[in-house]
């Protein structure tokens, strides 16, 4: 049977969602709990997984323990890619971990021995989530990599480092954990985030200002997938 699962880092990012969602039931696990119904009629497992790359990391290996066939990320990011406003949705193409350097045994920046380089999301996830996107009004819509790390980016030089380095669009906490795991299960997953701040000297404030209100656009993306999938 297929399950949906969706992970949000913080309460903003799941909060209209787990507000909705029909036939609750609530599993405990230790250092998270995962919520079991229906949105618009499809069976899901939403939560609040926490953040950083381990608690993603950890939320998605009990998603996946409780049948989790398919897995959405919706949250906010901090833009690398110069034309990336805050309020813009970016849809993953894959995930990149930015914060691991075994360059010095010669690996790649980013490449955990012995696993791929960057875990590619699903083709079909993506599709729904541009269309779905593609309906949130205002804002522009950029599908791009991006890159995980356990790191707050709030400097020019660290956004032109990620953006020279990787390429990636945008800079988060948990996408690239979410997708190590689903990759290892074989399970399909996509990343969808909302600009919240650039990443430069103004994220703190911007982060601060926005986040709430542009979490809103990641989650419509998610709303309207479900009716797609
Ligand atoms: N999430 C939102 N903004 C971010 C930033 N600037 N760096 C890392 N994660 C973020």
């Amino acid at each position: 049977v297929a399950m949906l699962a969706i992970i949000g880092a913080m309460d903003e990012e799941i909060e209209v969602l787990l507000a909705d969602l029909q036939a609750r039931e609530d599993l405990t696990f230790p250092g998270v709990t995962l919520h079991r119904g229906a949105l618009d009629g499809v069976p899901v497992l939403l939560t609040r997984g926490g953040i950083g790359k381990v608690n993603a990391a950890m939320t998605t290996t009990y998603l996946l323990g409780q049948g989790a066939t398919r897995v959405i990320f919706t949250g906010v990011a901090g833009a690398l890619h110069p034309e990336l406003r805050v309020g813009d949705i970016v849809v993953s193409t894959d995930c990149v971990q930015h914060d691991v350097d075994v360059t010095a045994l010669n690996y790649p920046l980013g490449t955990v021995p012995g696993e791929s380089a960057s875990w590619a999301a699903d083709p079909i996830l993506r599709a729904v989530a541009l269309e779905a996107a593609a309906e949130v009004p205002g804002v522009q819509v950029m599908e791009g990599r991006v890159a995980s790390g356990d790191q707050f980016i709030a400097a020019r030089e660290d956004v032109q480092r990620l953006w020279t380095a990787f390429g990636a669009a945008c800079a988060e906490m948990e996408g690239a954990a979410v997708a190590q795991v689903c990759a290892k299960a074989e399970v399909p997953f996509v990343v969808i985030r909302s600009v919240s701040d650039t990443a430069d000297h103004s994220a703190e404030v911007d982060y601060r200002e926005f986040m709430p209100q542009v979490a809103r656009h990641a989650k419509q993306v998610v709303r309207g997938m479900l009716a797609r999938l």
